[in-house]
């Protein structure tokens, strides 16, 4: 019988340095029909381990059309996180999954999209960023809001500055302590409200940040005319077996790794308070 908990051995092909304690790792999967194989959608997560060091759920920042490899952006704040950002090209590490449910994409299909990110949020969002930059001509208009503490800490910044080329497409910027180069906005994501027209009434929000972050985002979003059931939210959540079978990630009878990690405002909304980071 399959067992659901062994891992995959990846070889990480190359890394890109974001900041000072988040790196993107491109993993290609040691074996190469599962290489060829692996599938999976915008939104979803791996189990990411070490031998003797731990295991991990991070989100696929990679976009699914893109065959052959994984990427995935890792911030290290802790004993694997840290133990992974020391590694270099060539080294091994672990992969099980994919995991979780996804953002819709077909659903979503010829409506305006706004996605929102703060920090490491960007990484999940990207997957789907680059999913509807490849199939430009089936979405509406894009707005891309993003906020990070320093200008060093913005993720993507490479990327950031050709999605802003894209037709019909705009990206804001902005960051709580500028430095001296920055000549673009200073203050927290939702300061970006007061630089471009938010106001829909059929737009589809996609969320991912620190809780706080999504508090007041969900917030102004509301404000701006966003329908509940059009605000989609990752959350991050403890995690052991990430295959619903340990109840760690349980939130308000539902398991965040097989029910989520994306949810909807409409979804969110009636988990109980005491149980959510972001109330
Ligand atoms: C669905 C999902 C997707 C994620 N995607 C990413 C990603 O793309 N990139 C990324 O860098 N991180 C991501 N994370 C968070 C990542 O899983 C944790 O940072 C990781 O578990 C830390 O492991 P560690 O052994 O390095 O830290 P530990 O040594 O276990 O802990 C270090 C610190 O982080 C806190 N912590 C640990 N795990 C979590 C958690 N799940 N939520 C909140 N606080 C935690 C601890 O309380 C401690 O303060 C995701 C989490 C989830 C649930
Ligand atoms: S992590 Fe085990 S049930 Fe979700």
């Amino acid at each position: 019988m399959k067992n659901e908990y062994i891992p995959h051995l990846a070889i990480i092909e190359s890394i890109q340095k974001e900041s000072l304690d988040t790196k993107t790792f491109k993993l290609v999967f040691e074996d190469k029909a599962l290489a060829a194989s692996f599938d999976y959608k915008p939104g979803q997560f791996v189990q990411v381990s070490l031998l003797g060091v731990g295991e991990a759920p991070i989100s696929i920042t990679s976009c699914p059309s893109q065959k052959g490899f994984l990427e995935l952006t890792i911030r290290a704040v802790g004993k694997l996180t840290q133990a992974i950002y020391q590694l270099e090209p060539g080294d091994r590490i672990y992969i099980r999954g994919p995991y979780g449910n996804s953002f819709p994409f077909e659903e979503v299909a010829g409506k305006d999209l706004y996605f929102v990110a703060g920090g490491i949020g960007l990484p999940p969002l990207r997957s789907v960023i680059k999913s509807v930059f490849d199939r430009r001509g089936d979405f509406g208009k894009i707005k891309i809001l993003y906020g990070a503490k320093t200008p060093y800490e913005l993720c993507f910044k490479e990327e950031i500055e050709p999605w802003s080329q894209m037709d019909d497409t705009e990206v804001l910027l902005t960051v709580d302590e500028p430095d001296e180069s920055w000549e673009g906005n200073v203050g927290v994501v939702t300061t970006l409200w007061d630089k471009t027209n938010m106001t829909t009434s059929c737009g589809v929000a996609f969320v991912c940040g620190p809780p706080v972050m999504i508090r007041f985002v969900i917030k102004k979003l509301l404000e701006s005319g966003f329908k509940d059931e059009n605000i989609y939210i990752t959350l991050e959540r403890y995690m052991k077996c990430g295959i619903g079978k340990c109840g760690h990630c349980n939130i308000g009878g539902k398991f965040v790794c097989i029910d989520g990690p994306v949810f909807s405002y409409s979804q969110l909304k009636k988990f109980p308070e005491k149980e959510m980071a972001i109330a």
